[in-house]
């Protein structure tokens, strides 16, 4: 998309081009005279970046989720931060039941061993997995994407249980007694580890946990152990804790779908987010409030 298009011809746009995160030197460079940031979750929006950006008036964060941006320095500086929540709930929520499925239906297994050349004929004990009709599928956070999680799940014929103080059920029940555990919690200092090694143990033997929330929300090391020790029996990952690095005891797991941080990758999704990133950036650069605001600034 050309971002001028939204912006309009009197904003001067200075865009990175390339398909991978700017290093962080020609970032802090090239933010020096810049009035509003486009910034991508890959970009740590920090003291070090607004202290190189001193005319900044605003953050417009392609993503949800603003855990890259240090809100409260931003806050301080007078500086608008926005996301762009709706436009990736239904594609997230789509990638979540992706991930319950082939995790569930052992589809990265079952794929590997038809390339492998190793299908030789059809059992009756061939890859068994997880029957979703009647199973308990626990929400962690129901917000956006959680409730278009719960409601793909009637289809499904599960049961859900979530955790928010409307109608849900303490954390521990939840995974106490979910077959799937799915994650939908934004990262903040609260739910940072909030999947731990005892979070992991409370949950039922043999149950299955997805991700596709923020990697740091799970102890990956301590999903490794609990599936090395075959209390759980599998995992699907769309986010890990040091993205892009993902956990060697993950990568070495035949039970574990993993996937490239894809929730909102669809062309559609992605349109949508550039646009409203764009229009609350030109928004707050014409002294307009933005329209998806996560933050308060005073005039
Ligand atoms: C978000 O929006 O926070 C996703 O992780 C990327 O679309």
């Amino acid at each position: 998309m050309d971002p001028s298009t939204v912006l309009g011809p009197d904003v001067h746009v200075d865009q990175w081009h390339d398909d991978l995160p700017p290093p962080r030197s020609d970032l802090l460079a090239r933010v020096s005279l810049a009035d509003g940031l486009v910034a991508l979750l890959t970009e740590r929006v920090d003291i070090e970046l607004l202290d190189a950006a001193p005319s900044l008036r605003v953050v417009a964060n392609h993503a949800v989720g603003v855990d890259n941006v240090d809100v409260a320095a931003c806050t301080a500086r007078g500086i608008w931060v926005t996301n762009t929540p709706d436009a990736v709930t239904e594609s997230t929520a789509d990638l979540t039941w992706a991930l319950i499925l082939a995790v569930a239906r052992r589809i990265g297994e079952g794929e590997r061993l038809v390339r492998a050349g190793l299908f030789k004929a059809w059992t009756p004990t061939l890859l068994l997995g997880l029957e979703l009709r009647g199973a308990t599928l626990g929400i962690v956070g129901l917000g956006r994407i959680g409730e278009a999680v719960a409601r793909r799940a009637r289809g499904f014929g599960m049961h859900v249980l979530h955790t928010t103080s409307l109608g849900g059920v303490p954390l521990e029940q939840l995974l106490a007694t979910s077959d799937v555990v799915t994650l939908h919690c934004p990262l903040t200092a609260a739910t940072r580890h909030l999947i731990d090694a005892r979070r992991l143990a409370q949950m039922k033997r043999g149950a299955l946990l997805i991700n596709t929330s923020r990697g740091p929300v799970v102890d990956e090391a301590a999903l490794v152990r609990a599936l090395e020790s075959g209390h759980l029996a599998g995992a699907g990952l769309d986010v890990f804790e040091n993205e892009p690095q993902v956990h060697p005891g993950l990568l070495a797991r035949e039970d574990v779908v993993l996937i490239p941080h894809l929730g909102s990758a669809t062309h559609a999704t992605r349109a949508q987010m550039a646009t409203m990133a764009l229009t609350d950036a030109a928004r707050v650069l014409r002294g307009e409030p933005p329209h998806h605001p996560v933050n308060e600034v005073r005039p």
